[in-house]
């Protein structure tokens, strides 16, 4: 299907879902892992489940891949029936698992080739499809060498290429950049972008991180314990925040204690030194942090002003900043 596009994120309003599912549920035992996800995908669009670890995103992604089963709901995967045309739904899709695919003992080529025996492609072709991918990931020169020589993310890159080899509309990601140095990252979006962009395929993606969604998603669900517990753009998302915050850094530890004690919802940083304070950015609630501080003569390095981002968003919609972050409990406002 060739759908026109523009290079804006938006979604395409005429084409069919690419996913559909409603009321989706999951337990294991009697712990319930979904419950009642509803998605509406579009073509050629990125949409990302952002969520903590254990918030069901990667069950999310083996029930809409075929991997597993769903206990309730109705799906739709490339215009098919999640489990009445399983076969057809896996032929449309690609999956990336959270968990590497690479045999580390075979080259990166040998790798690449296995994937085009396992979609019955013949020999030439697979052949002509694993040059193109180990030329379009950079991987060209590394060939011929075994996996297990590979950083990690050379090891994510041959991953996905190998998910490409099936040459897929749809393309599950399971946390793709978690364990990556910034650069790796930061290659692997543009990869991303590329796929979306060139190949016009739509890529259904997991992330702990705030800032991937922002950077990559043209739509976000927020999951947490089982639930879609916010969806939008990244900008609509930033919306339903009233405000951003102000940053206060201090010059030790005491004085950082000191300030957290005085004012109510603050989550504290205790590497940076920094308090973040929710605040509306507005000069009469500038002026009062201000007071506050002068106050108690507590000597503040620096202040800034921070308009709503997702790690906001996260923090209003879970009651839990980002998993690596501390976050006081919350406390009466004084
Ligand atoms: N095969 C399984 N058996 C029992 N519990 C599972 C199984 N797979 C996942 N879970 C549980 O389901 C919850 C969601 O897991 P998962 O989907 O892997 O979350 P995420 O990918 O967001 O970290 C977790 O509490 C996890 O322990
Ligand atoms: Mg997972």
């Amino acid at each position: 299907m060739t759908a026109t596009r523009t290079s804006a994120p938006t979604a395409p309003k005429a084409t069919a879902p690419a996913i559909t599912a409603e009321g989706l549920r999951k337990s294991y035992g009697d712990k319930l892992v979904l419950d009642g996800i509803d998605l509406n995908i579009a073509e050629g669009t990125v949409f990302a489940l952002l969520g903590p670890n254990g918030a069901g995103k990667t069950t999310t992604v083996e029930i809409l891949s075929t991997l597993i089963d769903a206990d309730a709901g109705e799906v739709q995967v490339a215009g098919c029936h999640l489990t009445r045309a399983a076969d057809a739904v896996r032929s449309a899709i690609g999956v990336t698992g959270q968990f590497s695919a690479v045999d580390n003992l075979l080259t990166a080529e040998e790798n690449l080739l296995l994937m085009a025996d396992l979609h019955h492609l013949d020999r030439r072709e697979g052949k002509r499809r694993a040059k193109n991918l180990l030329r379009r990931f950079d991987l060209a020169e590394v060939a011929g060498r075994t996996a297990h020589t590979f950083s990690g993310g050379m090891r994510r890159k041959l991953d996905l290429a190998m998910t490409l080899v099936g040459d897929p509309r749809i393309i599950f990601l399971d946390e793709p950049t978690t364990g990556l140095d910034p650069r790796s990252r930061r290659t692997m979006w543009e990869i991303i972008r590329g796929l979306v962009a060139d190949d016009g395929v739509t890529i259904f993606l997991t992330t702990q991180y705030l800032e991937e969604a922002d950077q990559l998603a043209d739509r976000i669900a927020v999951l947490d314990h089982g639930r879609l517990i916010a969806e939008g753009t990244a900008e609509e998302l930033k919306q339903r925040i009233p405000g951003g915050h102000i940053r206060v850094r201090f010059a030790d530890a005491q004085s950082l204690e000191t300030a957290a004690g005085i004012f109510g919802i603050a989550a504290r940083d205790e590497e940076s030194l920094t308090l973040q304070i929710p605040s509306d950015g507005s000069i009469p609630n500038l002026r009062a942090v201000l007071d506050a501080l002068e106050a108690t003569a507590v000597q503040a390095e620096s202040l800034t002003v921070h308009t709503p981002d997702l790690d906001d968003v996260f923090l209003t919609l879970t009651g839990q900043s980002r998993p690596a972050d501390a976050v006081d409990s919350p406390k009466e406002n004084a």
